[in-house]
């Protein structure tokens, strides 16, 4: 069963050693095995019950590092590097042949960034070598932003979670890439778009989820993710008791709750209505919907607006059918 602590010489120890250890982000919490090590990384997907095609995201602790792992940084990545590391935003750019195929799913582009934790960043400054990790959850279910989320899904599978606190941003990290000097938003996350276009202009998104059909997957963007066992269903609150009412049902609601329904049966992302405070809280309240004794989740629509449009997002892959 893994430990929970504090000490990032364990987590670097067990790291050296091949093991996989889970690590604190401010995004969400990553299970991490040295880039290098493809006998560790192979952990990860089958710890995770991952696809193999689903590539990994190499985490780095300084900018000096970033061409270890790729072979041309481009001006506008620079910039966008420069602006946000350490922080909430991935980068997708062309690989160097030591990073391996594993890593990347085969292919030629790696996703990098530098996370923003202290205890992670002080890790990885000590380590000699990147670390692969993506989010420590399941496939497929709710990302963990807790020590405890890891504990209760993965804790029987690694030895060692390091403890940084609940994570600040709550949602994963903003993936960007760079196509015929356009900037493609790959993931929506803790960087919005709004902030990237202040510094780089017009970006393009690709495949909103809205316009995706429910059976495609692309690579980096599985439809349906991030989900809780229960059903959820997103839209009007009003309009959703209409349909749904008779069921036993919880609510995930944004900054009121609503009348008709059990307070005990209501989770609200943000009592302020901050879109901070909501993100910081969506993976949380998902699983306390989860646990409780429902049939189903209503959750409403938050505004899509800066952090609002990642937590939409993710609402929508949370609620789209199984495959
Ligand atoms: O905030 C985050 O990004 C967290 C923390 C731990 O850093 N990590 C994370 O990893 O969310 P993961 O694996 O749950 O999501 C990473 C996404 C996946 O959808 C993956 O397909 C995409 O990034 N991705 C990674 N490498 C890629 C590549 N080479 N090409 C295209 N997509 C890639
Ligand atoms: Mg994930």
């Amino acid at each position: 069963m893994a430990v929970i602590g504090i000490d990032p010489l364990v987590a670097q120890n067990l790291l050296e050693q091949g093991n996989v250890v889970a690590i604190p982000t401010e995004t969400v919490y990553g299970l991490a095995a040295n880039v290098y090590n493809e006998i560790a990384v192979s952990k990860i997907f089958s710890i995770k019950q991952r696809p193999l095609s689903n590539p990994l995201i190499v985490h780095i602790s300084s900018l000096a590092q970033i061409h270890q792992v790729i072979s041309h940084f481009p001006p506008l990545a620079e910039r966008l590097a420069m602006h946000y590391w350490p922080g909430a935003l991935t980068l997708l750019l062309n690989k160097r042949s030591k990073i391996p195929d594993l890593v990347t799913a085969g292919s030629v582009k790696v996703a990098v960034r530098i996370p923003n934790h202290p205890l992670t960043l002080q890790l990885l400054k000590n380590l000699d070598f990147p670390l692969a990790a993506p989010s420590a959850n399941p496939f497929g279910y709710i990302s963990p932003t807790t020590p405890e989320h890891v504990h209760e899904q993965l804790g029987s599978q690694i030895p060692y979670i390091l403890n940084g606190g609940a994570c600040t941003i709550g949602i994963e990290s903003t993936i960007v890439g760079f196509e015929d000097e356009k900037i493609i938003i790959y993931r929506l996350g803790g960087v919005s778009i709004e902030s990237i276009e202040q510094i780089v202009g017009p970006v393009t998104i690709h495949n909103p989820v809205k316009h995706l059909p429910k059976s495609i997957v692309t690579p980096g963007n599985f439809i349906q993710h991030y989900s809780p066992t229960k059903p959820l269903k997103i839209g009007p609150i009003p309009a959703l008791l209409a349909t749904y009412g008779h069921q036993k049902i919880g609510i995930l609601g944004f900054d009121k709750y609503y009348e008709g329904v059990n307070e005990q049966q209501q989770v609200l992302l943000t009592p302020s209505g901050s879109l901070k405070e909501a993100a910081h809280n969506l993976f949380t309240a998902l699983r306390q919907l989860d646990q409780m004794p429902i049939d189903m989740i209503l959750s409403t629509y938050v505004p899509e607006t800066d952090l609002g449009r990642a937590i939409n997002d993710r609402l929508m892959r949370a609620s789209a059918h199984r495959a």
